[in-house]
């Protein structure tokens, strides 16, 4: 039997319920894969939380277990981007295979380390680094190789789409649903990681690279979270027929490719729309295979655990067979589509006095820049500022803000910032 001897670095939320998984599920993986994981040390910030709880030596010393010679593969699950380069950085030098479900890593230094990889041969496995216990990176990478994507995009953050779902269902306000999405283990240690759409950047940066096999960089994204979204709006774009969620969005053109995370209405009848609570999900276009959405739990400690136990299952059966193919990840960068371009659509929601021709400056300046109103709405109120929400037809992204910059300084009608949020785009 494959033996493999595995260092398994961090053991917070997601490291522990790996630990009942692996035990769970050891004489499975020797029966039906001829595998025999070997747990053979642990390195985790407070190794005293582990006392009792496992035989296996551990230590805070991460270095001292990805330099061991007697490791084969390293578990990363320390998260964020310093200790967690140093580890990784080191086991791929020191030819170890490494699985990680670490996006921020893997999002803004994985060239780096998909370059020692490239050197060393040693593999990079990072299926629960994206949508948790979506097995969208095999499927990126083998099952729908062979095809052209023209859109990638999905629902990829479990702490924001649980708020979003509690704010509509329960009428949670924004910071109960925040405060609940962290005891259950979804949230990032820094939840504006999460609330400010970083985390669902860090995923679809990583999405769009594997999919376009174009380098999209963290960095070119332009990235908007659901922090200042009010649940009025949750309540009005319901009565619209939308339900809003945060997406990340790549798509790819000729003229290049165009990589976003904001808060989108979704048309109901969309299966986008009808993702809750902490699931994730990816919705593909591709030339050959038309489009498809794969959803499932995108957050939590077993969901993400059991991708991390698959990838550790996979790269196991890799290990040591000198004649597989490796992929290279180092893609070329991709060229990228300016987003005031883009074409565009919008749900306004102007703040305004109630008087005459109010209505009249506002689209008057909407149709000077080349916008045309789809549908409006004001319910009717006896206090101000009145809510005046304008479903816009499509026109580019440029003109959207130009426009919103100039209604947004008549003080004489306009009482406060107008909140904007695109509708989904044709995909
Ligand atoms: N904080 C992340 C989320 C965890 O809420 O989706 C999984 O990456």
């Amino acid at each position: 039997m494959k033996e493999v001897r595995i260092g398994l670095l961090g053991a917070g939320v997601v490291g522990t319920s790996l630990l009942q998984l692996l035990e769970k599920n050891r004489e499975k993986i020797q029966n039906h894969y001829g595998i025999n994981l070997q747990l053979t040390a642990i390195a985790t910030r407070s190794p005293g939380k582990l006392q009792g709880k496992t035989n296996v030596p551990v230590t805070d010393d991460v270095l001292s277990v990805t330099n061991r010679s007697d490791i084969d593969m390293i578990v990363e699950l320390i998260g964020g981007t310093d200790i967690a380069y140093k580890a990784v950085q080191s086991a791929l030098e020191n030819g170890k295979t490494v699985i990680t479900a670490n996006k921020a890593l893997l999002s803004e230094k994985g060239r780096e380390l998909y370059s020692i990889s490239g050197k060393t041969g040693a593999e990079l496995g990072y299926e629960a680094a994206v949508a948790g216990s979506i097995p969208i990176i095999r499927t990126l990478r083998d099952g729908l190789s062979s095809c052209e994507f023209e859109v990638i995009c999905g629902i990829l953050n479990g702490t924001t789409n649980f708020i979003l779902t509690k704010m509509e269902q329960e009428s949670w306000d924004y910071s109960t649903a925040l405060k609940k999405a962290q005891d259950l283990g979804f949230a990032e240690a820094d939840p504006t990681f999460d609330v400010e759409g970083i985390d669902a950047g860090h995923k679809i940066s990583l999405l769009a690279s594997l999919a376009f096999r174009d380098y999209v960089s963290f960095s070119s994204l332009s990235v908007k979270g659901i922090s200042d979204l009010q649940s009025s709006d949750i309540q009005s774009a319901l009565s619209l027929g939308y339900r809003i969620k945060l997406l990340g969005i790549s798509k790819r053109s000729s003229a290049g490719v165009l990589t976003k995370v904001h808060p989108t209405l979704v048309p109901l009848d969309h299966p986008l729309a009808n993702v809750m609570n902490e699931s994730n999900a990816v919705f593909y276009k591709t030339k050959e295979a038309d489009s498809g959405m794969i959803t499932g739990k995108g957050a939590g400690g077993m969901p993400t655990a059991s991708a991390v136990l698959s990838d550790i299952i996979y790269y196991s059966s890799r290990l040591g067979s000198s004649d597989i193919a490796k992929e290279n990840n180092l893609f070329p960068e991709a060229k990228a589509f300016p987003e005031p371009d883009n074409l565009v659509r919008y749900y306004l929601r102007f703040s305004t006095v109630d008087k005459p021709g109010v209505l009249a400056e506002i689209s008057k300046v909407l149709g000077r820049h080349n916008i045309s109103i789809a549908s409006v709405q004001q319910r009717e109120s006896t206090s101000e500022p009145v809510s005046v929400i304008v479903l816009t037809h499509a026109a580019t992204e440029g003109e959207f803000q130009k426009s919103l910059q100039e209604i947004d300084t008549m003080s004489a009608i306009i009482k406060q910032k107008t909140v904007a949020i695109r509708l989904l785009e044709k995909l």
